[in-house]
């Protein structure tokens, strides 16, 4: 008989720790890992930083479904998404069947800890605090809304 998959998903704002927890669960349960922007700085052969310097946030969102369509494919397989990839609802519901969302609900002031001055983060380099604690209040209710496991 064939067992059934399991398939992880990690979101939370920039500085939880999706990729390092993202890493561990994967060995853990003996499963293949994605970082989602590794994945597109890999395949793309760009940074991520240069991708939003050189064509924009909106083009790096069109790569960002792109490459999630072909994540939500895999099976056993856990996958760490960007901070911002469930501000598009597609990208949600590709994931919505067949994986398990995991939010890291990690307080704003760690987040901002550990992002500030990340050069390679477009994002915190183009937002001042108060506009990432926006960013952050707002997104965390999309997690929230979105996610089936709070950590
Ligand atoms: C982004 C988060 C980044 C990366 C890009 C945009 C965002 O990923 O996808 O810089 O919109 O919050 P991390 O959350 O892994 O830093």
């Amino acid at each position: 008989m064939k067992q059934r998959s399991r398939n992880l998903i990690l979101c939370g704002f920039m500085g939880a720790g999706k990729t390092t927890l993202g890493r561990q669960l994967a060995a853990n349960f003996r499963l293949r890992f994605f970082d989602l922007d590794e994945e597109i700085e890999r395949r793309e052969k760009t940074k991520i930083q240069a991708i939003f310097h050189r064509f924009g946030e909106g083009y790096f969102r069109e790569l960002e479904h792109r490459y999630c369509k072909e994540l939500s494919e895999c099976e056993n397989v856990v996958v760490a998404v960007g901070g911002g990839t469930f501000g598009n609802e597609a990208n949600v519901l590709l994931f919505a069947k067949a994986f398990d969302i995991i939010f890291l609900d990690v307080d704003f002031e760690t987040c901002y800890f550990r992002i500030n001055g990340d050069t390679n983060r477009p994002l915190v380099m183009s937002h001042t605090k108060e506009q990432l604690k926006e960013l952050f209040e707002r997104r965390r209710k999309v997690y929230l809304k979105v996610s089936n496991i709070v950590l």
